[in-house]
């Protein structure tokens, strides 16, 4: 039902914008509190609470190989298993700084010694419901983290270098601000020398030996975030979403304005913080623009001194930038595959403009909460844009963000203005119509693509209409003018197929195909392959459809842009030989492609497995049919798609028994080698044409030679072609095209891939031989 959402509640969402800053409170950054945090300095390393529902802490250091000297007493990779389950993180120099899960107690720990807890023993038992490490110091507000009732004042105390490379800590005195010790306050932020505070009563005050350097005085707004640097602060205004800063004035040049925020976190010599409509990333200070990412969202983030990391919105993954280029133009930081928490647990609702996270997007059976606790919620404020490149293609609910879908998969008015694409002119004719019609469907496939689009979609098209007639034919029963192909002496049971092709893809949430799917429940499983499992859905509408889920391992080995990259060429590739892609889901780490489905199964199960053997007839138009979706993919790109795996298991039969390419290889595509590439697809599909002519499987033990190729190529050169045709079909009574047939797979099987003839060549001699047709 709500699979596309349209964008008609997109001013509701300006609205909602505007109130849900008033109700953010979560922020990163050195001395602010977040679900992820960085230790500052040489040794710094992040710290993330994980997705596992226990609230575990992963952490990840450097990288060795770009570890200074200094560094280099350090272990690599510390081990951090010892880290208690935190409910917020907040890093210092050197040492990272959490209150507990269970207990709300502070734990305090370096990357020398994670077991070791660096919080001063008077003060292990307090509980603590905010809490905030600066340089060498830490202040923390005292409460319980999960309750409201918190005291509200602060305790501070110091961590510093003991002579032997190790941390010692005490209460600290420096910080003891007499002016402080009765306020109540409802956040804080630590940097070098200072802790800034917001006042529960409204207004912002630092204390500290270096407070005075920021310049904050009687500031009486309040801040939905703060993020303090070594020496500056940034703050997002309650009132209007907007930073302010204070402090070290080279660094904070360029801070944004009229931009509103939700988050913010502080390098060593820059800013970044998220933005509250589309939750992209922007930074100022000294940093390089280029290498902040474009076009994806953001729960969270928080800074190293030249690192940025963040968890992603839409997989909850891991994503680090450096502010500086490295020579070898890579972040120092390389963070591990893990699903993170997407916030803060949190007690009771979530209130206007947020939505509560639901654990059940991530398909972890086990777990029924982020939090280790079922009352707690994990609340995080709903996007109201989409970055430049994307459209709002389904609304906020109470259980979900808002869902931003590739331009490429734009389809109609609804998202074309967003999206950049141009409306058509006024129609002048059908024919024009047609054409237009066309040039819409694909060349909105991509925006970039769209002069690609238009000389693919739109000028071999105009041409082939006035080519000669099997072209013509091919082209029309493409886009749903079914045209039958000459019939004169055809087998009457097998009939072309004339699906129409669909338009572009549909973005499907993922609510909706686990429903499809019973839960993507074994006995709705159609296949498996190194992609992951193919399901059989019934969408509510009662469509049909087959979806094919990554798995883990196919997650892992492609990134999302990857996959849009994959979806956006997946999104052009719309023919009659094809099994099209109807649509996507990517939601919380998932990947699901949705595609026609096909009701008679694969080739490999007709010829080899028991269902219905297939009649010559049908043999001849499915061969015929296949080799034209090996030929679309092979003529009609640049650089052409190579499959890469052209097997009778990988041709499957729609409801019109026409043949469908399905499982093309995007992925692995490398223009380098894309000649010997096509000549093995024309190979492999010699191997289909023997085994549809001899009902054999390409290898099978029961023969000698086991190889297809090996008994039937000396056959077919001995002219003894007749001797490998499948004897359980009723043979026509002239076998002539059969024989013809067995020509063209000795041809495609041939040794040397200079020798063997093209896709296109093998599809016009096929379609030479169904049109001849055949005498039963
Ligand atoms: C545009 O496409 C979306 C998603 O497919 C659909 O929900 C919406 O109804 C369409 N709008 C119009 C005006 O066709
Ligand atoms: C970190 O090291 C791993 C393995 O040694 C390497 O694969 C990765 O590319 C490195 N990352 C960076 C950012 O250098
Ligand atoms: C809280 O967790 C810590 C670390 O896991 C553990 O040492 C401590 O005993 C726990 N306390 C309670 C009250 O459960
Ligand atoms: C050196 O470290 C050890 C623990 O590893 C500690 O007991 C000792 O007091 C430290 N020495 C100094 C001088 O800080
Ligand atoms: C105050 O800032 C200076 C640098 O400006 C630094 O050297 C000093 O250590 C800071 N004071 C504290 C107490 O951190
Ligand atoms: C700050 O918050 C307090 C308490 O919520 C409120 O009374 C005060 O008016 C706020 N101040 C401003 C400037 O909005
Ligand atoms: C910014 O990063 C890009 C990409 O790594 C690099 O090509 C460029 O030289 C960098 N610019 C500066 C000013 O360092
Ligand atoms: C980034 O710049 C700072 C200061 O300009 C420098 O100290 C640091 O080493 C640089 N980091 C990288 C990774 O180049
Ligand atoms: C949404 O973002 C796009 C750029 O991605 C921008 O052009 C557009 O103006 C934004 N819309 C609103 C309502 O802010
Ligand atoms: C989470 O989503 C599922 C559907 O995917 C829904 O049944 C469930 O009610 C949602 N959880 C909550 C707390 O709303």
């Amino acid at each position: 039902m709500q699979t596309h959402q349209t964008i008609s509640g997109f001013s509701q969402f300006l609205l909602l914008s505007l109130l849900l800053l008033l109700f953010f409170k979560t922020a990163s950054g050195f001395g602010s509190m977040g679900p992820i945090s960085a230790s500052f300095g040489e040794s710094g390393f992040f710290c993330a609470i994980d997705a596992s529902g226990k609230q575990d802490v992963v952490c990840w250091g450097k990288n060795s190989s770009e570890s200074t000297p200094s560094s280099a007493s350090l272990p690599t990779s510390p081990s951090f298993s010892d880290i208690p389950a935190m409910a917020a993180l907040s890093g210092g120099e050197g040492f990272l700084c959490g209150i507990l899960a269970n207990t709300s107690q502070a734990y305090c720990w370096s990357s020398i010694a994670p077991g070791i807890d660096l919080v001063p023993p008077t003060l292990r038992t307090t509980a603590y419901a905010h809490i905030a490490a600066g340089k060498s110091h830490v202040c923390a507000i005292r409460g319980s983290y999960y309750s409201d009732h918190d005291l509200g004042t602060v305790d501070c105390w110091e961590i510093y270098e003991t002579g032997n490379n190790t941390l010692s800590s005490k209460q600290s005195t420096l910080f003891s601000d007499q002016s402080i010790s009765n306020l109540a306050f409802k956040k804080v932020v630590s940097g070098e020398g200072f802790s800034c505070g917001g006042i529960r009563e409204g207004g912002l005050i630092c204390w500290g030996p270096n407070s005075s350097n920021l310049g904050v005085s009687g500031v009486v707004d309040n801040f939905t975030a703060l993020a303090s640097g070594k020496a500056s602060l940034c703050g997002i205004s309650e009132v209007t979403g907007e930073v302010q800063c204070w402090g070290d004035s080279d660094l904070l040049a360029g801070h944004p304005i009229d931009t509103q925020y939700v988050a913010l976190a502080s390098g060593a010599r820059h800013f970044c913080g998220i933005r509250d409509d589309n939750h992209g990333v922007e930074c100022w200070g000294i940093f390089n623009s280029s290498l902040v990412p474009k076009g994806q969202g953001f729960v969270a983030i928080a800074s190293s001194d030249f690192t940025t990391c963040g968890i992603r919105e839409d997989d909850l993954l891991l994503e680090c930038w450096a502010a500086n280029a490295t020579s070898s133009q890579k972040p120092e930081y390389d963070p591990p595959l893990e699903l993170c928490s997407p916030g803060l647990c949190s007690p009771g609702f979530c209130g206007v403009g947020k939505f509560a996270f639901n654990v059940s997007v991530l398909n972890e059976v086990d777990l029924t909460s982020l939090c280790v606790r079922n009352d707690l919620t994990i609340c995080s404020p709903c996007g109201s844009n989409c970055s430049e490149g994307y459209f709002l293609s389904s609304s906020c609910t109470q259980h979900a963000d808002r869902v931003c879908t590739a331009c490429s998969l734009c389809q109609n008015s609804t998202c074309r203005d967003i999206c950049g694409l141009q409306a058509p002119p006024e129609m002048k004719s059908k024919l024009w119509h047609h054409i237009w019609r066309l040039v819409i469907i694909f060349g909105s496939c991509a925006l970039g693509f769209l002069l690609i689009s238009i000389s693919w979609c739109f000028l071999p098209r105009l041409t082939t209409s006035r080519k000669e007639e099997g072209t013509k034919k091919q082209f029309k029963s493409c886009i749903g003018k079914p045209e039958l192909e000459a019939d004169n002496n055809e087998d009457s049971e097998a009939p072309l197929s004339v699906v129409p092709c669909p338009g572009v893809a549909q973005v499907f949430r993922l609510s909706e195909l686990k429903d499809a799917t019973n839960g993507f429940k074994e006995f709705n499983e159609v296949g498996r392959g190194s992609y992951g499992f193919v399901y059989k859905a019934v969408l509510a509408e009662g469509q049909q459809v087959a979806v094919k889920r990554a798995n883990a391992a196919t997650i892992i080995h492609t990134n999302s842009r990857d996959f849009e990259m994959e979806l956006e060429v997946l999104c052009k590739i719309r023919h009659c030989n094809i099994v099209n892609l109807l649509g996507y889901c990517s939601e919380m780490g998932e990947r699901l492609l949705v595609y026609e489905y096909m009701p008679h199964g694969t080739l490999y199960d007709h010829l080899h497995s028991g269902l219905s053997p297939l009649n010559w007839g049908f043999r001849l138009k499915i061969a015929m049919q296949a080799a034209k979706g090996i030929e679309y993919l092979h003529k009609e790109f640049v650089p052409p798609i190579v499959h890469r795996d052209v097997k009778t298991s990988n041709i499957l039969l729609d409801s019109e028994w026409g043949a469908r390419i399905a499982d093309f290889g995007l992925l692995t595509s490398n223009d380098k080698d894309l000649g010997g590439d096509l000549e093995s697809d024309v190979y492999n599909f010699g191997i289909v044409l023997l085994e549809i002519l001899s009902g054999r499987k390409a290898y099978d033990r029961d023969y000698t030679p086991p190889s297809i190729v090996e008994w039937a190529l000396p056959l077919i050169k001995q002219n003894k072609a007749a001797a490998i045709i499948d004897r359980y079909v009723t043979l026509p009574r002239n076998v002539e095209p059969l024989l013809k047939l067995a020509d063209i797979a000795g041809l495609a099987v041939k040794e040397k891939p200079n020798e063997r003839p093209t896709m296109s060549d093998i599809a016009s001699w096929l379609e030479h031989i169904v049109k001849d047709g055949l005498t039963l």
